[in-house]
């Protein structure tokens, strides 16, 4: 059973206005969605890479089952969500971001422009999406059936 789950929104426009945030609440929406029974925390930080990974580290210790980021993928001189996910992982799973490329590539040629990264740290699994409604509604359904079983793997 999937007991908790993170939304992390990770974007320094978002983190001056948090109203301007709409992929984060499209992926909470996703998650309530597919575990209705987990508690779901969301958090909005901005594009810093010491902050990226102390949260997703406290996430961890937490024992959440999944964290999902959202923003900080691209070409950016401010995206670092990838080095910051790389530099607390233990395991990376590059077939869930191989998959979330192919499919995304069908829908966009941008899909080249995301640099997200997917692995586990102790007993938790994060999977990083781009930051844009639009993407994190196409990546989710590449995920989506996968994420159970995979959550289930890692306990
Ligand atoms: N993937 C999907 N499925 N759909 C999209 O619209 N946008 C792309 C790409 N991946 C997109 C996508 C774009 S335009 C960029 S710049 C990169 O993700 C990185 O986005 P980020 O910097 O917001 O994380």
């Amino acid at each position: 059973m999937v007991k908790a789950v993170a939304v992390i929104t990770i974007s320094d426009t978002c983190f001056k206005d948090n109203s301007k945030d709409t992929s984060g609440p499209a992926l909470a929406d996703y998650v309530r969605e597919l575990f209705p029974e987990a508690n779901l925390h969301t958090i909005i930080i901005p594009d810093e890479k010491e902050i990226i990974e102390r949260e997703l580290k406290y996430f961890c210790e937490t024992n959440l089952d999944l964290v999902l980021t959202t923003g900080g993928t691209g070409l950016t001189p401010r995206d670092v969500t990838p080095e910051a996910t790389k530099a607390i992982i233990q395991r990376e799973v590059p077939g869930i971001t191989m998959a979330i490329t192919l499919a995304s590539l069908k829908k966009t040629p941008m899909a080249q422009l995301s640099r997200a990264v997917a692995g586990v740290r102790e007993k938790t699994l994060i999977v990083n999406f781009p930051g844009s409604k639009k993407a994190v509604t196409e990546c989710f359904e590449v995920v989506k059936p996968i994420l159970p079983h995979a959550i289930s793997l890692i306990h």
